[in-house]
């Protein structure tokens, strides 16, 4: 890394501090890279990495069992190469990263690792640490790469805009300076994470606003699958009754819908309706097991019925708090009493994102994009469970390793003016209110063409209030809300173009009417 006042320069760039962004981090380093890791958050490891419970999938020496069951939970929509590049490396690069160099201690039973299961894996093969899995992988990873010469780590560091030069990438525009301050690099590779910011209620950190994907996007790089928006069918749902406190800024940290993980029904967990009924059985032969987006129009439905669903913990027989002693424990801390815990589906994980070959590589040159702000096509339509630590970590390895060898150029950058750093006050809250509102109604569970129609119109308007504000400001919230936004409306323009029915994108309506989205964002 060289640094001026001016710009500084790096081999590889990394935006993004998850489990993909360490990943690639840790392969250009070993390739001999100088490697810049910027992220936004104030603290690195406040990532939708560190939110993870579930675990991290291994093949257990059986990839074709693996492939099958993602293949089915997609709707058999994944692309099948992309798997078998998954499935080829996973277990070694399990055992190179997360056993040989972090030495991270997962679960053991009696007889090695304890394995867990989740909804749609046919057999245990999850490794997991308690239901923390991501934060027991996430800070040692940091701490490794906060400690390598070839690394630096910079947070609070926003990337707002890409720099493009002759139909090349150069690194990126970030906050660090009121007018933009550039860091050019030899190849870029974008690992921004989830769009939880996009929707009310979301699993992820709130820095997830989907700035990769827009970024990449405006930039001119092709997106791919952005339909489907995959929702987590149990999230604590207490907190319903303050939605609006949270929409108006009210909220604190107790009233966030956490994750009841999977892993709690592979271990016999199960779901009762307002009636104290089981009910997944007439939905789907494998009741709770079943894949994600089935479980998750179920439990919405139930809910609409019944008045609320609950996840029945008693079936653990006494294993909640000694084998999900996280979980427990945030139930304890929100007052939840007795074994019967509310819940309700919400925004999880992006399915689709920036289009990537089997190496992350956009379809613009020297610039990659892996983790959830990428769409490799092992997911298809909808995500498997515990996949998606996995594929952070192969295609962060891989993109990593590939991105190196470039060396980084200065090319002119464009001027972000900053005539009144001041956004008016509660400008960034009611337009976040709007979007999320929009998505919640039109871009959710189930979408009626219609009302995804009105949904691209009013986010659209909301677009252009934002570009009027960027023309003379740089404040981060403003690039955030565009960035939001920008992909708000290319998950529309998407759901639109998709009149079929699978997986996370359930269409409800047909509709006569036609849409022009030629120009969505
Ligand atoms: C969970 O623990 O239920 C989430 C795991 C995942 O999304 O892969």
């Amino acid at each position: 890394m060289t640094e001026t006042p001016d710009h500084d320069t790096t081999d590889v760039l990394i935006v993004g501090s998850g489990i993909a962004g360490c990943a690639a981090t840790l392969a250009a380093a070993r390739a001999g890279a100088d490697v810049c890791l910027v992220t936004k958050a104030q603290r690195p490891d406040d990532a939708s990495t560190d939110w993870a419970q579930g675990g991290i999938s291994t093949t257990r020496g059986d990839p074709e069992s693996l492939k099958a069951d993602m293949l089915a939970a997609s709707d058999d929509t994944a692309d099948e190469d992309a798997i078998d590049v998954l499935l080829e490396e996973a277990d070694d690069a399990i055992e190179d990263v997360l056993l040989e160099t972090l030495e991270i201690e997962f679960d053991e039973g009696d007889d090695g690792f304890d394995y867990t299961r989740e909804a749609g894996h046919s057999s245990r093969r999850i490794l997991h640490v308690d239901a923390m899995t991501g934060t027991h992988i996430l800070r040692p990873f940091l701490n490794y790469l906060d400690d390598h010469e070839r690394v630096e780590i910079r947070q609070d560091t926003a990337a707002l805009d890409l720099i493009t030069h002759e139909g090349r990438i150069h690194g990126v525009l970030t906050d660090e300076a009121a007018d933009g301050h550039p860091i050019f690099a030899g190849a870029t590779i974008l690992a921004t994470g989830g769009i939880g910011e996009l929707y009310s209620r979301s699993t992820n950190p709130a820095d997830a606003t989907g700035d990769g994907i827009a970024m990449a996007a405006l930039a001119g790089a092709e997106v791919a699958d952005l339909e489907y928006v995959q929702f987590h069918p149990t999230a604590y749902a207490g907190c319903e009754a303050q939605r609006d406190s949270r929409q108006s800024g009210g909220a604190t940290e107790q009233d966030d819908p956490f994750l009841l993980s999977e892993a709690l029904r592979g271990e016999g967990a199960v779901l009762r309706n307002g009636e104290g009924d089981r009910f997944m059985a007439d939905y789907h032969p494998d009741a709770e097991l079943a894949p994600r987006d089935v479980v998750a129009r179920a439990v919405a439905h139930e809910r609409e019925a019944t008045g609320e669903v609950v996840l029945d913990v008693r079936t653990l027989e006494g294993e909640f708090e000694s084998e999900f002693p996280a979980i427990a424990r945030m139930c304890r801390d929100r007052g939840v009493k007795g074994a019967e815990i509310p819940v309700a589906p919400c925004e999880h994980f992006l399915c689709g994102g920036i289009d990537v070959d089997a190496f992350g590589r956009t379809s613009l040159d020297r610039l990659y994009a892996v983790g959830e702000c990428s769409r490799t096509g092992v997911h298809g339509a909808n995500r498997l469970a515990s996949t998606s630590l996995l594929e952070g970590l192969v295609w962060g390895l891989r993109a990593g390793a590939d991105a190196t060898g470039h060396e980084p150029a200065v090319v002119e950058v464009p001027d972000l003016r900053n005539s009144d750093p001041d956004l008016p006050e509660r400008f960034a809250t009611e337009k976040a209110i709007r979007l999320k509102q929009t998505m919640d109604a039109s871009l959710g569970l189930e979408r009626d063409p219609d009302e995804i129609a009105r949904a691209s119109a009013v986010l659209r308007r909301l677009k252009g209030e934002l570009d009027a504000y960027i023309r003379t400001r740089t404040a981060r919230e403003l690039y955030e809300l565009r960035h939001a936004c920008v992909t708000a409306l290319l998950i529309a323009r998407a759901a639109s173009e998709n009149p079929d029915s699978k997986g996370c994108h359930y269409v409800v309506a047909d509709s006569s009417e036609t849409v022009d989205h030629t120009h969505a964002y």
